[in-house]
């Protein structure tokens, strides 16, 4: 392996210990231990902890992107084993249902703090709930099908 390849698939298992483990934290975590805050705490804080977040996971989309783009021409292009492009194929799912949140449900989140209305404010993080399941899902799968691709 030369050092190119291992520093890309260093930066890569980087990229994706961020955007896996925030999930896991955002959803194993922070969400049962703030369900008990009335929804004038609980939203605004969800509003500041996605801003921020979702910068992380837009970084670490980037390099995941790069790197594996990189790797994927290292490993054969379009003669690359099978489990690669199922690889790539997954997390580009991925990183569309992530612009879907960003794009499409985050500013309905900020939008309903700035109202201050509760009841949209909630059905939009619920949302957002849901979506990271389904990326969470996607995620692990991901990395099965990744160390799938050893045997290839
Ligand atoms: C555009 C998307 C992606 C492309 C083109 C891509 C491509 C690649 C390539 C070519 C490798 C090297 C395989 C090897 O060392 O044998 C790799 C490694 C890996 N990728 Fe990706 N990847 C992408 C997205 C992802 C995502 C979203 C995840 C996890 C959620 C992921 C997890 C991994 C893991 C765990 C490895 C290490 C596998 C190993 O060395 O056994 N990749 N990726």
């Amino acid at each position: 392996m030369t050092k190119a390849i291992e520093a890309a698939l260093f930066l890569h298992l980087l990229g994706v210990a961020v955007w896996i483990g925030g999930m896991v934290f955002a959803h194993f975590c922070l969400r049962p231990a703030l369900g008990d805050l009335a929804p004038q705490l609980r939203l605004p804080l969800w509003e500041a902890v996605f801003a921020r977040f979702f910068n992380w996971v837009a970084g670490a989309v980037i390099v995941i992107l790069l790197t594996g783009g990189f790797l994927l021409a290292q490993f054969g292009g379009g003669h690359a084993a099978w489990p690669l492009h199922a690889m790539a194929g997954l997390g580009i799912v991925m990183m569309l249902i992530f612009g879907h949140i960003r794009f499409g449900v985050f500013p309905r989140i900020r939008r309903a703090v700035q109202a201050q209305n509760w009841p949209d404010g909630a059905r939009a993080v619920g949302t957002v709930r849901r979506l990271v399941v389904v990326n969470l899902v996607l995620g692990i799968v991901t990395i099965g099908t990744a160390v799938l691709s050893r045997g290839f």
